[in-house]
C-alpha cells in the first residue's frame, strides 16, 4: 500500500473524525495523539503493524517497549486464548500469580517478595507509598525531567521550561494542572548523572527523605545509563539516610535477565516492574527486599499500605506474562541486545550519509535519538536542543519514517522487539537515510544542529 501520512482521504483520517465526537480532541491516550489524524490499526503481527488502510510498517515502538516478543506470539495468544476460556477475573487467588512471580523472583537479588499491580503508575505510586509508611517521612527525590508514570508526585518536573529552571537547582515544577501546588514541596529535584549537585541537594533535605526514585537509563535524558559514580551516591546516600531507594526498571527491564540492576550492580530496596511482564497486557508489580515489602503484609490486620485493585494480577495478564518471561532467556536478551548495537550503528550511518548530526544513544534494544551537537547528559541538555529546533526535526524525521514503513515515536524513543533480525535493521538503516534525504529535499535543514 503506498497511503502517505498525512493523506485527508484515508480511513484513518475518517476514523478521526468520528472520534472527535466521543474523545475531546479526538483522542482516548495521549501517547498514541498524532496530528493532524491519529492512525488507526487493523493488526499487528510480529515485528510488522498494519493501519486501517492497509500500510504495513516495521514497530520500533512496541506499545512503548512493552511488545517485547512483537505482536501476537503464537505463545502468548495460546496462552490467553486458553484462559479465556476458563475465565478472565476471580476474587480467588490464582496458580498463575505464583507461578509468574516465581519466575520474576529468581532474577535479581533484591527480589525477595513481589506485589502484581496494574500499570508502572501504579507500581510507582505503592512504591512511594511503601516508602513513606516505612519511614514516617514525606518527600521524595526524582531526577528532573524523567518519566515515573502519572502519580502526582512521580510527574513533578517532568517538562519544566527554563524560565522554571531557577539560577541553582533544579526547582520543582507542576507537570500537570489537576495536581495540588502543595506537593511541590514534597518533591525533590536533582539532575540526573551530576553527583556533585545531587549530592549537595540531598544533603539539604537529610533526614526528610522518604525515598529516591531512579531511571538507570532515563529515555529523557538522551539516553545514557546511570554511571556507577551516580549509583553508588544514590544506594548510599538513601541507606546512610534512613531512605529506600526505587529503581524503576519498567522499561529496563528488558535490557538484562535481572533488568538494569544485575547490569549496573545496583541494589535497590524497592523495584518497580511493568511493560513486558505482563506479555502486552496492563501490567505492574513491586518487588523488593523482604524488609520493605513488608509495608503491604496484611497478616497481622491491615497493612501499612492497603494495595488492592480489581484487576490487579487478573489471570489473562499473569498467562501473558508467563508467556512472555518463558521466552526472555539469557541467548534471546543477548542477541536482542547485540541487534540493539547493530540498528544504534544503522541509524549513526545513516546520519552519518546524510550528513547530519545526531545523536545515537541508549543500551541493549533501547535506541534513543536526539537532534543534538553532544551527546546528552540531563533532561536540560535534551530540553535545549529540542527547543533549538531538535523537536521539529525528529517530528519531520518521524512522518517521512511513517513513510518509510517504520513506526518510531516522536520522543525520539525506538525500540526493538525478538521477532526482529538483521533484515529489518538493515530496512531501518534504509527508512533513516531515505528520510533523512527526503527532510534536506525540503529545506529543512535549519532545524538541524
Ligand atoms: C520508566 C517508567 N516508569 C513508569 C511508567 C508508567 O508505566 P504505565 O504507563 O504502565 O503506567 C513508564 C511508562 O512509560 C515508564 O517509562
Amino acid at each position: 500500500m503506498t497511503i502517505r501520512f498525512p493523506d485527508p482521504n484515508s480511513r484513518s483520517a475518517a476514523l478521526f473524525e468520528r472520534a472527535k465526537r466521543v474523545f475531546p480532541s479526538g483522542s482516548t491516550r495521549g501517547q498514541t495523539y498524532m496530528r493532524p489524524y491519529m492512525i488507526y490499526a487493523r493488526e499487528a503481527r510480529g515485528c510488522r503493524i498494519t493501519d486501517v488502510d492497509g500500510v504495513e510498517r516495521l514497530d520500533f515502538i512496541n506499545n512503548f517497549t512493552t511488545q517485547l516478543h512483537g505482536h501476537s506470539h503464537p505463545s502468548i495468544v495460546a496462552a490467553l486464548q486458553a484462559q479465556a476460556a476458563k475465565g478472565t477475573g476471580f476474587n480467588f487467588a490464582t496458580v498463575a500469580e505464583i507461578e509468574l512471580a516465581e519466575m520474576i523472583q529468581p532474577r535479581a537479588k533484591s527480589f525477595e517478595r513481589i506485589r502484581f499491580c496494574n500499570t508502572g503508575t501504579e507500581a510507582v505510586m505503592h512504591a512511594i507509598k511503601a516508602a513513606r509508611a516505612l519511614t514516617g517521612r514525606t518527600k521524595i527525590a526524582k531526577c528532573e525531567g524523567v518519566y515515573h508514570g502519572a502519580y502526582d508526585y512521580a510527574e513533578i518536573s517532568l517538562d519544566p521550561d527554563p524560565q522554571a529552571w531557577g539560577h541553582d537547582d533544579p526547582s520543582s515544577v507542576g507537570f500537570t494542572k489537576g495536581a495540588a501546588e502543595s506537593i511541590q514541596g514534597d518533591v525533590v529535584m536533582v539532575p540526573f548523572n551530576d553527583v556533585a549537585t545531587t549530592r549537595r541537594v540531598l544533603e539539604k533535605h537529610k533526614g526528610q527523605l522518604a525515598a529516591f526514585v531512579l531511571d538507570a537509563v532515563p529515555s529523557r535524558c538522551g539516553g545514557s545509563p546511570v554511571t556507577p559514580a551516580y549509583a553508588t551516591l544514590v544506594r548510599d546516600y538513601t541507606k546512610k539516610d534512613g531512605a529506600l531507594m526505587i529503581l524503576d526498571e519498567v522499561v529496563t527491564f528488558r535490557l538484562g535477565l535481572g533488568g538494569a540492576q544485575t547490569l549496573y550492580g545496583i541494589a535497590p530496596d524497592i523495584t518497580t516492574l511493568g511493560k513486558i511482564i505482563g506479555g502486552g497486557l496492563a501490567v505492574g508489580a513491586l518487588a523488593g527486599t523482604v524488609d520493605a515489602m513488608a509495608a503491604f503484609d496484611q497478616s497481622q490486620g491491615k497493612a501499612l499500605v492497603p494495595q488492592s485493585g480489581t484487576f490487579t494480577a487478573n489471570p489473562l495478564t499473569m498467562v501473558a506474562g508467563i508467556a512472555s518471561m518463558k521466552l526472555v532467556t539469557e541467548e534471546s536478551l543477548s542477541r536482542l541486545n547485540a541487534l540493539g548495537d547493530k540498528a544504534r550503528r544503522a541509524v549513526r550511518d545513516a546520519f552519518r550519509t546524510a550528513g547530519v548530526t545526531a545523536q545515537v544513544l541508549g543500551e541493549g534494544s533501547l535506541i534513543v535519538l536526539t537532534f543534538a551537537k553532544e551527546p546528552p547528559a540531563t533532561y536540560r541538555d535534551v530540553y535545549l536542543a529540542n527547543a533549538a529546533g531538535g523537536a521539529q526535526a525528529m517530528e519531520e524525521l518521524w512522518q517521512r519514517l511513517l513513510n518509510h514503513g517504520v513506526f518510531w515515536s516522536t520522543t525520539g524513543l525506538g525500540c526493538l522487539s525478538t521477532p526482529m533480525g538483521e533484515v529489518e535493521i538493515d530496512q531501518l538503516g534504509t527508512a533513516m537515510l531515505a528520510s533523512l534525504r527526503a527532510m534536506k529535499a525540503d529545506d529543512l535543514d535549519r532545524l538541524f544542529p
